[in-house]
């Protein structure tokens, strides 16, 4: 599947890959701010933003082959590839199935552990609410932290629009896949490339343990927690998340 994608900059190839239901346009920030050193390049995964849904069944193995395309159509061998929360999920699908297209790997707001049963029950029912008109909207407050809910009217306005906008048939068909993701440990503890795990102090869906545990299986990990940040640590501590990234890739290079 081609997906529509938005770069900025030129040099070291930086792969960012979006949470749910959000897409590409939650990088703007780093769009801005990491350019000056790499090409940032941010896809709309597939049913998302100006990126089509297609025929496959719910899988985010098919979201990941999306993105080895995408490498292809921009003549890239290796990249490093980010993700948030469901961007990392994809990011680690991309890992267990095209290793040798990463040069380094970001996994930010994200855990390596598979739904439990009782958590993908509750995803069927959201995409079942959602094939039946239903929103997301109620889901915002539990996206951000509380330093973001009480003091970044800006960033509650954003994510909020960013959510308003996701195409109920792509989060429907998003939930399913997700629920029928593995466990990644085994993946984590294979990767032969640095890896930046991201957290944030106060994500309300990634307890700290899944990331702490997530950082011990890779090899070549290091952790940043930032501070006042919840869920979308990226939109709502964007300098901070930044420079997480371009120490990393500075290290890396
Ligand atoms: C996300 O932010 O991508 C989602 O919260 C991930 C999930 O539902 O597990």
């Amino acid at each position: 599947m081609k997906l529509y994608t938005r770069t900025a900059g030129t040099g070291l190839p930086l792969v960012l890959l979006h949470a749910f239901p959000l897409s590409s346009a939650m990088w703007l920030a780093q769009r801005g701010g990491l350019a000056a050193g790499c090409q940032v390049v941010t896809p709309d995964l597939r049913g998302f933003g100006g990126s089509r849904l297609g025929d496959d069944e719910p899988s985010l193995d098919a979201m990941a082959d999306d993105v080895a395309e995408l490498l292809d159509t921009f003549g890239l061998e290796k990249a490093v590839v980010g993700g948030l929360s469901m961007g990392g999920y994809v990011t680690m699908a991309l890992a267990r199935r095209h290793p040798s297209r990463l040069a380094g790997v970001i996994l930010a707001n994200t855990k390596a552990a598979p739904d439990t049963p009782e958590a993908a029950a509750n995803r069927e029912t959201v995409a079942r609410r959602l094939l039946d008109g239903g929103d997301l909207l109620d889901t915002v407050p539990n996206l951000l932290g509380a330093t973001s809910l009480e003091r970044r009217a800006m960033v509650v306005g954003r994510v909020r629009g960013l959510v308003g906008a996701a195409p109920a048939q792509a989060a429907a068909w998003a939930q399913r896949a997700m629920a029928a993701r593995p466990d990644s440990f085994d993946t984590l503890r294979g990767l032969t490339v640095p890896a930046l795990v991201i957290a944030g102090d106060e994500d309300q869906i990634i307890p700290t343990a899944e990331v702490e545990a997530m950082t011990k299986a890779i090899p070549d990990a290091r952790l940043v927690v930032i501070g006042n940040a919840g869920h979308l640590s990226a939109i709502e501590t964007p300098e901070t998340f930044n420079r997480a990234v371009t120490s990393f890739l500075t290290d890396l290079s």
